[in-house]
């Protein structure tokens, strides 16, 4: 992981890009697909590796998976298809990964060890491990099941009634996964809504289920079966935040992102960013697979700092990496709390992001739950940072987020250990260059 990129500040963004499919789309397509009966495709898929981590999890298990840039060809098994892996399942760096295929095999009638790199062997796995053991599941790993290698030995499960502690998306479908193995409903309850992929998803398959405000239930076994469809993955919101805060921080900056998903689980980067005084227009709303998609334009604007309480956290979470270079650079203090989740993302991004945007000259105080934010810009205009070399942290939001930063510096920054943008954007760097290189066509 010795990649680095150097940003050289100065030029605006502009023109019109489309961006990778969605990370936690593409994961649910290949889960569903597989589990499907008869031939589905997966076009505009997020080619990241977490995804394709996924993909060879489930080629391992069984299930062919032809592959192909832009689509990829699932001959789905139906529910009861899968087969025994021969070794231990890699699942990378991704956290959707390792969580939601174990929901899947706990209900399997084989054994299966799930493992992944240094950052999945940090990460809480107890979040989905408890539950699922309440179910029925027999799984081992690390500290008592906390930690990854995790083994799975399949069993017959049953349906529980489950109230999370956290609003997390992947302990919700992880639990969802394994009740359409499990006798009985399973039903899950979340403080706050999280990201809602894993139900649309049922619903564009026919899989049936039930929502009350925070809570689902679904009816496993027999009641479940379902065919093989074309699905087409939405643009990357979360790929595009860099590009938004990018264009939005840049002066002269006037960008086009077409495509993007518009879920509004997964929106509240643009209603934060919208509070703070940016100017993003939504064009041409349409539907792709039981997501809600649209165009965006974003021209530079001034920003100013907000509050950001819990109520906005589930919706933004991938976000607060980019939200903190567009808050270090604002005029005026932004307050970030009830944020202690992102301690346990790819890695601890309160510090990651307040070492590093502090080394680009930022004034950012941490907190446990958050931090606060001091933005340099003044005068209605914003600030900027000072050029650095700064590390990723093995994360990819993280590095992009620095890169971005580095767009307003006062000089050359350079970003090390920038591999692991390959995880979910591995042509982040052309793309950038895209719509730097798109500016100087004017001049
Ligand atoms: C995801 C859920 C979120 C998010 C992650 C993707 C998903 O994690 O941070 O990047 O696809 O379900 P949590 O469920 O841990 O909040």
């Amino acid at each position: 992981m010795t990649a680095s990129m150097t940003i050289q500040p100065g030029k605006p963004l502009k023109g019109s890009i489309s961006l990778p499919g969605d990370k936690s789309v593409t994961h649910r397509a290949i889960i569903l697909t597989a589990l499907a009966e008869g031939v589905s495709t997966v076009s505009s898929y997020c080619r990241g590796e977490d995804c394709l981590n996924t993909m060879r999890a489930f080629q391992a298990l069984g299930v062919r998976i032809d592959e192909s840039p832009d689509v990829l060809q699932v001959y789905g098994k139906g529910m009861w298809g899968l087969t025994e892996p021969t070794g231990p399942i890699d699942c990378g760096n991704s956290g959707t990964g390792i969580r939601l295929i174990t929901g899947v095999l706990a209900g399997q009638d084989f054994f299966t060890v799930l493992t992944g790199d240094e950052s999945i062997r940090r990460r809480p796995m107890g979040r989905v491990v408890k539950p699922l053991r309440t179910m029925g599941a027999t799984i081992a790993g690390r500290k008592g099941g906390e930690l990854a290698p995790l083994a799975i030995t399949g069993t017959r499960l049953k349906g529980i009634t489950y109230q999370s502690p956290v609003a997390s998306a992947q302990v919700k479908s992880s639990l969802l996964l394994a009740g359409l193995f499990a006798d009985g409903v399973t039903t899950i309850t979340e403080p706050r809504l999280s990201r809602d992929h894993t139900e649309r998803m049922f619903s564009y398959f026919g899989i049936p289920f039930r929502r009350e405000s925070c809570s689902v239930s679904i009816e496993g076994r027999p009641a479940v079966r379902w065919a093989g469809k074309p699905v087409v993955v939405p643009g990357d919101l979360s790929a595009a935040a860099f590009f938004i805060v990018g264009a939005t921080i840049v002066p002269g900056s006037d960008v086009t992102i077409r495509t993007v998903g518009m879920n509004p689980t997964r929106t509240g980067i643009l209603d934060v960013l919208l509070s703070m005084g940016a100017q993003i227009e939504i064009l041409n709303p349409r539907e792709e697979a039981g997501e809600p998609v649209a165009d965006l334009r974003v021209r530079s604007a001034p920003l100013h700092g907000v509050p950001i309480g819990p109520e906005l956290i589930p919706q933004t979470i991938d976000e607060f990496p980019i939200i903190c270079v567009a808050a270090a650079v604002a005029e005026g203090i932004t307050t970030v709390t009830g944020a202690e989740e992102l301690r346990v993302k790819e890695s601890d991004r309160i510090a990651t992001m307040a070492a590093e945007l502090r080394a680009m000259g930022a004034r950012i105080e941490e907190r446990a739950d958050g931090m606060v934010i001091y933005g340099l810009g003044q005068a209605g205009r914003n600030g900027r940072l000072a050029g650095a070399t700064c590390s990723s942290h093995g994360d990819h939001r993280v590095a992009m987020s620095v890169a971005i930063g580095g767009l307003t510096a006062t000089s050359s920054t350079v970003v090390r250990d920038t591999a692991c943008i390959d995880t979910s954007f591995p042509r982040f760097e052309s793309k950038l260059l895209e719509l730097l290189t798109e500016s100087s066509k004017g001049l």
